[in-house]
């Protein structure tokens, strides 16, 4: 048997996991600022959830979800977005009567069935935030503020923020009504999904991954184009604000996204670095989801950004964020009773914040010496019987080599140098 992760999953190792957490410290700090709470969601739901959530006749739904019998036969699918399960959570817990606005964010890994490539993985990362109580535009300018400023915290330099309307239920009937008469005469020659989605879902076809329907698309009329006066005034008044917080931004009448529930504003974050989708972030309003699944008539906004994604981008910056750790002493030992000593040594060290670390893999002096250079500890020092008899030792600098006696039955003069302080 071959032991391998299964296609379009990876592994994320200690060297690349501190800057996943370091990304992840940035979003919480920046949603904490504008205080959002961590909402932790179960990997999966009834199956239902996705399916009146997310839409039946989307690619994600339709085509893309991990889906099982569990043993009593509920069919459960393993969470391919977070939105749906959130609006599922903010109903179920009563949300809806704490104070409006009710603001989550979450950190969470998805599932999707898709074709593997650059930037497109089976499980994948998404750092998110749902605003619920409130359908003013405000707030929608507010989370694109949001991710605004978490961008600039990471020290993301360019980043292209595209924003649409997708308008309301009202505008959005006589859209659907031009889309068909556009779709109508090319309806034989469109793939098999799209011939049903016209007459189940026509703006779905905008979103069809079939070149020869991309292309017929692409002269349709768009949304828009028809958005009524108070659509129009709620876009222009995001734009409004926007403009005065100095964030830019393009307006992209062809943003249609790839889920159901959006109403009013739809945006994206693209860019070239992440792969044939370009989209690192993708989010939008959506007024009408926590009544299709079953709660009170509640508006809501959010957005959740692809962590892969994310970091694909930062590298292509030129981005390093590191964590700051601990200082690290390695400490030798010659014999026995110093390995003893220097396992005590390093425990004090760790309970007073240093990261420490002793030999236990039995090593000769210079294999030991060699490990804490590799190992990139900040100090080392060596124990042997003298040492241990006179309870002091020669603490090394690794940077340079310099070096300074310190008592180990006091570490006052031990911790100063540590702390590069008496120098
Ligand atoms: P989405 O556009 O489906 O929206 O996904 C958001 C982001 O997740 C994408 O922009 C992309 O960066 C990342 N992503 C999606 N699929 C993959 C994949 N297979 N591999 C790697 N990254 C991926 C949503 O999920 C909505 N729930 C967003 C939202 C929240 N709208 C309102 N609230």
């Amino acid at each position: 048997m071959k032991i391998a992760a299964p296609k379009g999953t990876r592994d994320i190792l200690p060297e690349e996991s501190g800057l996943w957490r370091e990304v992840e410290r940035v979003f919480r700090e920046t949603c904490e600022l504008f205080q959002f709470g961590e909402l932790r969601l179960p990997t999966f739901e009834h199956t239902e959830i996705f399916q009146r959530g997310v839409g039946d006749t989307t690619d994600i739904v339709s085509k893309e979800m991990y889906t099982f019998d569990d043993k009593a036969g509920r069919s459960m699918t393993l969470r391919p977005e977070g939105t749906a399960g959130a609006v599922r959570a903010f109903i179920e817990n009563g949300m809806a009567s704490r104070p409006f606005p009710v603001k989550l964010y979450y950190i969470l890994n998805l599932f999707r069935y898709e074709n593997v490539q650059k930037g497109r993985y089976r499980e994948f990362h998404q750092l998110g935030l749902e605003a619920f109580g409130s359908a003013s535009p405000e707030l929608d300018a507010e989370i694109i503020s949001l991710l605004d400023l978490f961008f600039k915290r990471l020290g993301l330099k360019h980043t292209s923020l595209h924003l649409n309307s997708l308008g309301t239920e009202d505008s959005r009937a006589q859209y659907t009504l031009a889309l068909k008469d556009y779709f109508k005469p090319h309806l034989s020659s469109l793939c098999k999904d799209c011939q049903s989605r016209y007459e189940t879902n026509p703006l779905r076809i905008l979103d069809c991954k079939v070149p020869h329907d991309q292309e017929i698309a692409a002269a349709a009329p768009l949304m828009f184009d028809y958005l009524n006066t108070e659509d129009r005034a709620h876009f222009d008044r995001i734009c409004t604000l926007l403009d005065a917080w100095s964030i830019p931004y393009t307006v992209d009448k062809r943003i249609v996204r790839g889920l159901d529930y959006y109403t009013r504003t739809v945006f994206e974050f693209v860019s070239e670095n992440v792969g044939t989708q370009g989209t690192i972030c993708g989010g939008g309003r959506y007024d009408k989801l926590v009544e299709v699944l079953g709660g009170p008539a509640v508006p809501a906004v959010g957005f959740a950004l692809g962590q892969e994604r994310l970091l694909l981008e930062m590298a292509a910056q030129g981005i390093a964020l590191e964590a700051a750790k601990p200082v690290g002493v390695y400490i030798a030992s010659l014999d026995e009773a110093s390995l003893e000593f220097a396992a005590t040594l390093a425990l004090q060290l760790r309970k007073k914040g240093y990261a420490a670390a002793f030999d236990v893999v039995g090593r000769s002096l210079k294999a030991q010496m060699k490990y804490a250079g590799k190992s990139d500890y900040d100090f080392s020092l060596v124990l042997g019987s003298n040492e241990v008899e006179a309870l002091e030792a020669r603490l090394r600098r690794m940077a340079d080599g310099e070096e300074k006696t310190v008592r180990l039955d006091d570490l006052t003069a031990f911790e100063a140098y540590l702390r590069g302080e008496n120098e």
